[in-house]
């Protein structure tokens, strides 16, 4: 199964932020992954519109030729709002809290059972393609499979972390709630501290991945080797599912 490379933007927003002008070129960047290679842009708007804001998603959303991907928290109303407006090709539902770093864990599928079945209705009823951002636990997988949700995103923290001492252990999980998931009939995604180094024997593990979303990375990867070959070089380790 071909592995999806879903480029997330948001490094670029935050450097451009940073000025306040508009360099780089958010929209620009975005159009030149795609050209090279990239078959996804992946994007996710916070409330206090800190990287992406509302109006890049809006903007990119005419122009990218690849699938879109919107991550974030449904509880912000305007976030519902944009997805529902822009209606990208799928939104990954995120449970971050309001002015947290980054994402640190996958939502609990059994306590927010009755809010994710309904959000995820929403969306799909937009004909929007679903995914949860879910810990790699077989219960969070099972409680997914009853949101009614087309696809889960592993968070891939742990896997990231402890690749490093013994990446047997580290991708154990991983493998028995993707193979669940599987099993369900879910569509599997990941994405979380994913890099050159840890990607490939992800994807040989775990061969029904259909998409992985990459930012930190392989952005910072791109300030020594330049976008356009840190791309061929994160789409080369998923060549194994080709
Ligand atoms: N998936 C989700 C849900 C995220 O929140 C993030 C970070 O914004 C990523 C994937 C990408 O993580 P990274 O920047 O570590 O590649």
């Amino acid at each position: 199964m071909a592995t999806k490379l879903s480029v997330n933007i948001n490094k670029i927003a935050t450097l451009r932020n940073s000025r306040g002008g508009n360099v780089p070129d958010l929209l620009e960047f975005a159009r030149d992954c795609e050209r090279y290679g990239a078959q996804g842009i992946t994007v996710h708007p916070r409330p206090d519109e800190r990287h992406i804001r509302y109006q890049d998603v809006m903007d990119l959303k005419p122009l990218l030729k690849t699938e879109f991907n919107i991550e974030g928290n449904p509880k912000e109303n305007k976030f519902v709002d944009l997805v529902l407006k822009v209606n990208p090709a799928q939104v990954t539902l995120v449970p971050d809290e309001l002015g947290q770093l980054t994402s640190n864990h996958g939502w609990d599928t059994i306590a927010n059972a009755d809010y994710l079945k309904e959000m995820i209705a929403v969306f799909k009823s937009a004909g929007i393609r679903t995914s949860i951002f879910v810990d790699a636990d077989i219960t969070m997988v099972e409680g997914a499979k009853k949101t009614g949700t087309d696809r889960i995103e592993l968070y891939t923290e742990s896997y990231a972390r402890d690749y490093v001492s013994n990446k047997e252990v580290a991708i154990s999980p991983f493998v028995l709630a993707a193979k669940k998931a599987h099993e369900l009939g879910l569509g599997i995604n990941a994405g979380h501290d994913l890099s050159i180094e840890n990607l490939m024997y992800f994807a040989i593990c775990i061969p029904e991945l259909l998409e992985v979303s990459i930012g930190h990375a392989l952005i910072s990867d791109a300030l020594y080797f330049g976008i356009e070959n840190t791309i061929q070089l994160y789409l080369r380790q998923l060549k194994v599912n080709q």
